[in-house]
């Protein structure tokens, strides 16, 4: 009912020719996939080159964020038609790396989904608790918060294009991975918080220090639909594997 889909994040690695010499490498090994979606996210100057690589593959790209204006004097942001120019189809928003450190907030998130939205990208929404948060059982208020503000005012039409990311924070390049248990307890939760008309629709990806050897574990939970993956999502024998859980 919802197709899985695994997203590679690449964040602030690879050149251009590494980046091409990584989806060569991946294509081949996942080319017969087809029951499930795979994306990679590289940067954004490798964008282009990757997207052309992927061309003819069940490949897919997205970006890492996007800005909500169309153009204009915003020095360094990237907007919504320069990225499907590229190739992109799905856009992360709201990574907890841009939350911690370049000060995206609730609000932003909220304008970048709508951009997104606009410009016919696909947002991955991005949200996730702190150990601090988790160990102060305020998980899910955090969580609650950011899934609420972040898709505030989206019509039904918009939500069937949203995907949430579920990402805790002290799992992200940790190595320490939620327990399926930890993480269907919030994948239940969020899809609690889903309007009536997409909530069995809407996919709700896994993200923190997923590997090969525990995907499978946690795609067995009824409501985890896919994987955000960084560190693994570099090497593409490992992402393939994840892939093929
Ligand atoms: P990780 O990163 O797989 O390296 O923990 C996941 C993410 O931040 O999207």
């Amino acid at each position: 009912m919802r197709k899985p889909l695994l997203a590679g994040n690449w964040k602030m690695n690879k050149t251009i020719d590494e980046s091409v010499a990584l989806v060569k490498e991946l294509a081949p090994l996942i080319k017969d996939v087809a029951d499930r979606e795979v994306l990679v996210c590289p940067t954004f100057p490798a964008l282009k080159s990757v997207a052309d690589a992927a061309a003819n593959t069940n490949i897919m790209l997205g970006a890492q964020n996007i800005f909500w204006e169309e153009k204009g004097a915003f020095t360094a942001e990237v907007s919504g038609p320069m990225l499907v120019a590229a190739g992109c189809k799905y856009v992360i928003i709201g990574h907890s790396e841009r939350r911690q450190y370049f000060g995206e907030t609730d609000e932003t998130v909220n304008k970048r989904v709508k951009a997104a939205l606009k410009f016919n990208l696909l947002p991955i929404v991005c949200v996730g608790e702190t150990l601090e948060q988790r160990e102060a059982n305020e998980m899910m208020k955090v969580v609650e918060t950011q899934v609420k503000e972040g898709t505030k005012d989206l019509s039904a039409d918009e939500w069937k294009k949203i995907t949430i990311a579920y990402e805790p924070v002290w799992a992200i390049g940790t190595g320490k991975t939620a327990s399926p248990e930890q993480a269907e307890e919030v994948h239940a939760f969020i899809r609690g918080l889903l309007p009536a008309e997409v909530k069995d629709s809407v996919r709700i990806l896994y993200g923190g220090s997923m590997k090969p050897d525990n995907v499978a574990d946690l795609m067995a939970k009824e409501n985890i639909d896919g994987g955000l993956i960084g560190g693994a999502a570099l090497k593409a024998a490992d992402f393939a594997a994840i892939v093929k859980y």
